[in-house]
């Protein structure tokens, strides 16, 4: 019968079809009409059956691309899209020019519609580091960086962050942010404390609430982004808070301090970790089976995926650049995606080779797809790859920078206080001092704009701590301002000198010896202290600084961290406008010497884990 024969003969030549797909190593398409919508694109189907349908249409080049992440000054959209490139970052400062939202969207927007004119079209996933609002965005709001949320104690704000800060990240094209940072920073000398809640997991566990906000009620929201716990794991106990270095404690120590942040966010629902650059004992993280398949992925039932640091995997062996053991090594080990970022075309044919001589299982490929094209999906990038420009309209807004003030007051805790603050508003003569107290950049700190940041009145939109302090003054009063305190006299009232650190990020900001008051701030106190007018000190920094000198003749003492866009809420505690509720996330040190020093090692600090004064009987 015809009908049977058809069938039959049907059959045989798919085998005979399949057969040699197979061999010339094309994907084998089920055999469905040539006018049906294949299943992986049909929205209502379920995402796993989306995941297994477009994987058997995929190619082993298909598969070694999705895992590997190239940096956009690598790759034009169409390299990307040639190399079937499953995702592109940003680093630090790696921006369109101009650094609008605009041109954001049209280059990621670029990138889109090459990927999906490719044969099975699999949209990109763009990362970015919005550790403190999107942060290499010009014009995003900026928020207090993690040691003052920290300090804040208030997850229902971080949570409100993390919303805005994902739809400020969604506005640019961007569906993929690199927070939040959960490290549990035990040694302040190192580069990266300001990154942290706190000292303790208590903080970080506290605030990973974050993830809901980045990520909403669905990732498929058009304000919703990937959130990414980082940095798997133990970044923050590297001995003597070396960036990258070696964390030296036990299997018990490690899962006592640095694993319940990343429980927590991925009880919270995050869809992607990344691995640290620090050792374990010796052994680099981004090689380590035991820890990211075992214990994240098998112990912990982590079912996002991973994706390594920049050039992580590099430095298993110790030596500049990867290799073949490299690659194989830290996908076995449960890397997923690999962020290069630059040699992209090495890596795939590397990685590709890897599988085809049997070292790398299809198996470990397969699942690395799997993870990937989930989250893919569940984003909504294959219905909705391009940028959704109306969240554009409050880009930066006036409520997103009223939300950030209010994190900068929060974040905010005073340590000394003889009844000097809050200032007087009205018939007042305010001298105000200091190199962070008229700098956006100072008081935004690294990651903004660039990778390490950079010192400038006016670098980001906002307020500085000045600009707030002149707002806040009211009828009769005075203020002015002299960065080296030049024209102090008796005639002021009070003296504010807002003192600390400039910009820096990652190991760049290692203070071995620990961080003393340069000598610029030094010399100001002196000149201040010496004019015998009331003295208040405000600190700007990613951590406590070593004042046990000057405590003495400070009057008032508020540390700021690293405020963000709204310097003005620094000012609203220092008149008192907010009631300071601030509590120390990290022991203040009487010493560099004291390194490290942490809530219950039995050590004294200048001020212990958890203080923090507010005015009077109001609070
Ligand atoms: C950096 C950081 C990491 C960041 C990544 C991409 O080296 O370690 O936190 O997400 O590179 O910029």
């Amino acid at each position: 019968m015809p009908l049977l024969r058809t069938t039959r003969s049907l059959r045989a030549t798919r085998t005979t079809v399949l057969a040699g797909l197979l061999l010339a190593g094309t994907a084998f398409v089920p055999m469905a009409s040539a006018t049906a919508t294949p299943l992986y694109q049909n929205a209502r189907a379920s995402v796993s059956d989306r995941v297994t349908d477009l994987m058997a249409r995929m190619t082993l080049d298909d598969k070694v691309g999705q895992m590997t992440q190239g940096e956009r000054g690598s790759a034009t959209p169409a390299q990307a899209a040639a190399a079937r490139l499953g995702s592109i970052l940003s680093g630090g400062g790696s921006t369109p020019t101009p650094n609008t939202p605009q041109a954001w969207a049209d280059m990621i927007d670029a990138y889109q519609r090459a990927a999906t004119s490719t044969g099975l079209g699999i949209p990109i996933i763009y990362g970015s580091d919005s550790v403190h609002g999107h942060n290499n965005a010009y014009g995003a709001t900026i928020f207090p960086h993690n040691i003052g949320l920290g300090a804040a104690n208030d997850p229902a704000l971080v949570r409100q962050i993390g919303a805005v800060t994902a739809r400020e990240t969604a506005a640019t094209g961007v569906k993929w942010a690199f927070a939040p940072c959960l490290c549990v920073a035990r040694d302040d000398r190192w580069g990266r404390t300001y990154e942290s809640f706190g000292e303790v997991p208590a903080n970080p566990v506290a605030n990973s609430v974050v993830i809901e906000g980045l990520q909403g009620s669905s990732l498929a929201a058009p304000a919703s982004v990937l959130a990414t716990a980082k940095h798997f794991i133990g970044d923050g106990g590297t001995t003597g808070g070396v960036d990258q270095g070696n964390t030296q404690i036990s299997l018990d120590e490690l899962r006592k301090i640095h694993l319940p942040p990343f429980q927590a966010a991925i009880a919270h629902g995050v869809g992607s970790v990344m691995i640290s650059f620090n050792s374990w004992n010796g052994v680099k993280d981004h090689g380590n089976k035991f820890l990211i398949t075992d214990l994240l992925k098998g112990e912990l039932h982590f079912s996002g995926f991973v994706v390594s640091d920049w050039n992580g995997i590099d430095q298993i062996d110790g030596q500049p650049g990867f290799t073949a053991a490299e690659v194989k090594q830290a996908v076995n080990a449960g890397i997923d995606m690999v962020m290069v970022p630059n040699d992209y075309a090495k890596f795939v044919s590397t990685l590709k080779a890897e599988v085809l001589n049997g070292h790398v299982p299809m198996s470990r490929i397969d699942d690395a797809n799997r993870r990937i094209l989930t989250k893919k999906f569940e984003l909504g990038l294959f219905e909705h790859p391009y940028t959704d420009r109306s969240l554009q309209q409050d880009f930066g807004s006036a409520a997103h920078h009223a939300l950030a003030r209010q994190a900068a007051r929060e974040s905010q805790v005073l340590l000394k206080n003889d009844g000097v603050l809050p200032l007087a508003k009205a018939d007042n003569r305010i001298f105000v001092a200091g190199k962070n107290a008229n700098d956006m950049g100072n008081q935004a700190g690294g990651w903004t704009l660039t990778w390490q940041g950079q010192s400038g009145e006016r670098v980001i939109p906002g307020t500085t701590i000045l600009d707030g302090i002149k707002a806040g003054a009211g009828k009769g009063t005075v203020v002015t301002y002299d960065r080296a305190g030049g024209g102090i006299n008796s005639s002021y009232k009070v003296a504010v000198a807002v003192v600390g650190e400039t910009p820096y990020a990652e190991g760049q900001g290692d203070r071995p010896g620990g961080v003393v008051l340069d000598a610029e701030d030094v010399a100001l106190i002196g000149k201040l202290k010496a004019s015998g007018v009331p003295l208040v000190v405000v600190t700007v920094s990613g951590r406590p600084l070593d004042i046990s000198a000057q405590l003495p003749s400070i009057r008032g003492l508020v540390a700021a961290w690293l405020p963000g866009s709204e310097g003005a809420g620094v000012a609203d505690v220092l008149y008192g406008d907010y009631n300071p509720t601030g509590k120390l996330s990290f022991t203040w040190p009487k010493s560099a010497s004291q390194q490290p020093i942490n809530a219950g090692d039995g050590k004294q600090g200048l001020f212990p884990y958890g203080y923090g004064l507010s005015y009077g009987r109001r609070h």
